[in-house]
């Protein structure tokens, strides 16, 4: 016996949703990323399952990249906030890791450090502000990077702030100062799309892509799901009816007794709480299903805790009946609306309480 709460991970949707992107930008190399815990669904079982398949992975700094090679992962990894410290560049070269970089102090840590590395990816900003150097920053580290004979490969890359609003014309002018800068420079790879910009803009030809949030099922955009735009969701988190009771209308329930039953009904607590990455800020109203059927979360998430109510106010859960929180006929984005946040932010919350099983069409565990 152990607390049902399960998020199970299908490692083939991964997989075939990294096939879906490189279908859609045929021309590129793709890098799976995996930052954040493989946004949650576990980083090293998911690259150990793409590594035989991907061009590359990107994470986001050194500490992810080093567990995925102690795991056993072979393929090249992608710093994509490049190092924080001059002595990672050592660790670069020593595991065959590639680097975003972004700043003056980078470079010249790079060049001092006399090591060599494989791919060098600039950072250019083309207007979010955030990371990288501007037109005339870019051209010098190129040439600086290019005449240092440390670098295999030097590549432009930036990224997008807008590419999941199809109406926000931020992207192609980020595209344009993209491409006024490759001309500057001259010949160079480019990488600048994420999941947004694979499936829905038009991007530079060849170079490498960046997808991360489709690979795990999960929508960019606010206004449809992945399953809508083709893809598969890898996780579904479940759990089971711990207790029911009968209430009156008008009876309370949880925490601020927030929720007060509009009729006589059956409620359901569940096993699953934010504790275990399930949104506290979740509205009542929020969707999931009991054995199948539609139900709403009843009153406030506690930490282990949910308190629920069919759709249907005449229909009873039952003690041990399956509850799905998402996945399935249950999109994370839905749920994720109901918290007033995003798909990505619901799964790269979850915590390390609940069992994490993983599936494929060879070996399920
Ligand atoms: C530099 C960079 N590239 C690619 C990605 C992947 O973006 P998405 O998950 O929207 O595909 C991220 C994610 O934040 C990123 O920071």
């Amino acid at each position: 016996m152990a607390r049902p709460l399960t998020a199970t991970i299908n490692l083939d949707a991964i997989l075939n949703n990294y096939r879906y992107a490189k279908k859609l930008q045929p021309t590129c190399k793709a890098f799976a990323v995996v930052k954040s815990n493989a946004y949650g669904h576990g980083a090293v079982e998911v690259a150990r399952f793409l590594d035989k398949e991907v061009d590359a992975f990107a994470v986001a700094a050194i500490e992810e990249a080093l567990a995925l090679r102690h795991a056993g992962v072979e393929s090249p990894i992608m710093l994509l906030e490049g190092v924080f410290e001059a002595d990672e560049w050592a660790l670069c070269e020593q595991h065959g890791f590639w680097a975003a970089l972004e700043n003056a102090q980078q470079l010249s840590e790079l060049l001092s450090s006399q090591v060599s590395i494989e791919k060098v990816f600039v950072k250019l900003d083309t207007g979010m502000h955030r990371l990288g150097v501007d037109m005339d920053g870019a051209n010098d580290f190129v040439d600086q990077l290019r005449s240092s004979g440390q670098v295999g490969e030097v590549l432009l890359m930036t990224h997008f702030a807008c590419a999941d609003d199809l109406s926000d014309m931020a992207t192609m002018e980020q595209l344009a100062y993209f491409e006024r800068t490759r001309q500057l420079i001259g010949d160079i790879p480019a990488s600048v799309a994420n999941s947004a910009a694979i499936m829905k803009w038009s991007v530079p030809e060849g170079g490498w892509i960046r997808p991360g949030i489709m690979l795990y099922g999960i929508s960019p955009f606010a206004d449809v799901t992945g399953t809508q735009l083709g893809l598969q969701p890898a996780m579904t988190l479940s759990s089971k009816v711990m207790s029911v009771r009968r209430l009156k209308k008008g009876d309370t329930v949880g925490y601020g007794y927030s929720y007060e039953a509009q009729e006589d009904h059956v409620l359901a607590t569940v096993a699953v709480g934010y504790g275990d990455g399930y949104p506290r800020h979740a509205k009542e109203e929020t969707p999931l299903q009991i054995a199948g059927q539609s139900a709403y979360l009843a009153g406030r998430v506690s930490m282990d805790m949910i308190t629920v109510r069919m759709a249907d106010y005449h229909s009873a859960p039952e003690l041990g009946q399956e509850v799905v929180l998402w996945g399935g006929d249950v999109p994370v984005e839905q749920v994720a609306e109901y918290a007033d946040t995003i798909g990505y932010e619901l799964v790269t919350r979850m915590t390390a309480r609940p069992k994490y099983r993983y599936i494929n069409n060879d070996n399920s565990q």
